[in-house]
């Protein structure tokens, strides 16, 4: 799923960038070469950083156990 359309970033890129050692969003951005757009995907982005920073995060998530 695409974080950001108007750069054409997915979550994986995304994931990819913060496994390189990226851990804010402008460091993200500046490791996918984000290009200046609409914005709207910024709380996105956070979120998506958020779980790719995770302990456990597989970039997946999980359902609640039963
Ligand atoms: S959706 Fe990311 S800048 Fe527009």
């Amino acid at each position: 799923m695409y974080v950001c359309i108007c750069n054409a970033v997915s979550e994986k890129d995304v994931h990819s960038c913060v496994a390189a050692g990226a851990c804010s969003t402008r460091q993200v951005k500046q490791a996918c070469g984000w290009k200046p757009g609409c914005g709207s995907c910024t709380a996105r982005l956070a979120e998506v950083i958020g779980r790719a920073q995770a302990p456990d995060s597989a970039g997946v998530a999980e359902a609640p156990a039963a």
